[in-house]
């Protein structure tokens, strides 16, 4: 049966811990899809964007698996009044002004125990959302910990199984919050679980990514090569082979998940190579360079026959993830005779492989301030290839120009730590000066229009990575930039 329920009402069931399937694509007047149909929505974000998109109300069809849940799994029952209207009182949910699962905190913590302003909400929520965050972040490092285990007991065999079904609940997850992978974990101080949280993240970002190429891009890109209008675009249906058959051009729920699991696997071959050379400190030597190059073509390609692997999709990331994103790029391989045949998603692999791996600490190098690694890939590959600048901007539009993690400094001179690229939100942590603030700070929105000018991002200074600041950082902050595990 279908019926159609407002948002406000949807709104109320999500605050209230329950969750909302539609059953039905949702889609706004422009055909760009809000919300899949089979998604479980449990955070208001999708709820919000849906309203924002100018839509009251939307049809919830229990024929076609969609549902109304209560926080304890129950069916919540509206019948069509009820629905348009909001509830009845003796059945309405319980309306509050944060999302669920508010943990007090002390006055050394960043979040406040209540919220009563509009920065303090967004405080609030930004907890919540690092508190899902951490439970995908601990069930997917099991996951990916469990694969490499096994791998290197069997000398290549691994539950793959576990691994989709992992995967596919944390796509779910990232496609339906906003950009949720903002709160997962960086190796910004560590290094001691690199290529367990490299996997994660550049699956979380990658998916990210996608999802808003798709929404964004997609039918631009399809336009163009429908009415033959640019010979200047390189074609991502030319990949067809090597995707296994499947053009990839719209959103597809069911590829998403394919995608994700290839993005998480994406190193898997690395596993294959001598941990001496994967840990050395050092420069490598050519030798070496060769060797550590095997793990994508030549080792992922050892292991995914060794586990039969017949996805397409996942078997063309874990082989082309450093294939070349434009002609003529150095230091991509393996070699590739015509570089758009690289399908669209294994470009956006690569691209969260790079800001991945730039803004983490190695234990060679350094991690990079992440709004200096934004500004780097845009200006690397932006005007090499004209696909490759709409993946840029859902690349840009995904990340933020000033991701969260990033060191900024303010007009006034004091630096701040951004809690989230929209606004953008930042913690400022230093006086005018450079030193420590001795008490807690309000967060602010750093943006010109928003706030005084003082409080705004100051462009012309930047700090290249965060571990020149380690010692100025407040005791508050360094708690919050680790997550526990
Ligand atoms: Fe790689
Ligand atoms: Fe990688």
């Amino acid at each position: 049966m279908e019926s159609n329920v407002s948002i406000d009402v949807l709104m109320e069931i999500v605050k209230a811990g329950g969750n909302v399937t539609t059953g039905v694509d949702v889609y706004n007047a422009g055909g760009v899809l809000l919300l899949a149909r089979d998604i479980s929505v449990d955070t208001l974000k999708p709820l919000e964007i849906i309203k924002r998109n100018g839509i009251g109300s939307v049809p919830v069809d229990t024929d076609q698996n969609g549902a109304l849940l209560d926080s304890d799994g129950n069916d919540i029952n509206l019948d069509a009044a009820d629905a348009a209207d909001g509830m009845p009182e003796d059945r309405a949910l319980p309306v509050t002004a944060m999302p669920v699962n508010v943990r007090a905190v002390g006055m050394g913590s960043i979040f406040p125990d209540i919220a009563t302003n509009e920065i303090e909400v967004r405080l609030v929520e930004i907890e919540e959302k690092r508190r899902q965050a951490m439970q995908k972040h601990a069930a997917a490092k099991r996951c990916i910990k469990n694969v490499l285990r096994d791998i290197q007991r069997t000398g290549g065999q691994f539950d793959y199984t576990e691994v989709e079904k992992t995967v596919s609940d944390l796509a779910e997850f990232l496609i339906v919050g906003e950009n949720p992978f903002s709160y997962l974990t960086q190796e910004i101080f560590s290094y001691d679980e690199y290529l367990y949280n490299h996997s994660i993240n550049v699956c979380a970002i990658g998916t990210a990514v996608l999802h808003r190429f798709n929404q964004q891009f997609s039918k631009i890109v399809n336009d163009h090569i429908k009415g033959g209008m640019a010979a200047d675009i390189c074609n991502p249906f030319a990949g067809e082979a090597m995707q296994g058959g499947h053009g990839f051009n719209c959103y597809y729920p069911h590829e998403i998940d394919d995608i994700s699991l290839g993005f998480f696997l994406h190193d898997i071959g690395k596993t294959l190579v001598a941990d001496h050379i994967i840990n050395k400190k050092g420069p490598l030597t050519g030798i070496e360079f060769t060797e550590v190059r095997k793990h994508s073509y030549e080792y992922g390609m050892t292991l995914i026959e060794d586990n039969q692997i017949r996805n397409a999709t996942v078997k063309n990331i874990v082989c082309f993830h450093h294939a070349p994103l434009h002609v003529g790029e150095e230091n991509a391989y393996p070699k590739v005779g015509d570089y758009t045949t690289i399908p669209i998603y294994t470009r956006i692999c690569k691209l969260a492989d790079i800001y991945d791996a730039m803004t983490s600490r190695r234990c060679y190098k350094e991690a990079i301030n992440p709004v200096n690694v934004v500004t780097r890939i845009f200006r690397t590959y932006a005007k090499k290839d004209r696909l490759l600048q709409y993946i840029l901007h859902a690349f840009v539009k995904s990340i933020g120009i000033y991701p969260p993690g990033s060191i900024v400094f303010l007009q006034n001179g004091q630096m701040a730590y951004v809690l989230e690229s929209d606004g953008p939100l930042v913690l400022p942590f230093t006086d005018e000066k450079g030193r420590t603030l001795k008490y807690k700070p309000d967060p602010v929105i750093a943006d010109f229009a928003y706030n005084n000018h003082l409080y705004a991002v100051d462009n012309r200074k930047s700090v290249t990575s965060p571990k020149e600041v380690y010692n100025v950082l407040p005791g508050y902050l360094r708690d919050f930039l680790v997550m526990p595990t």
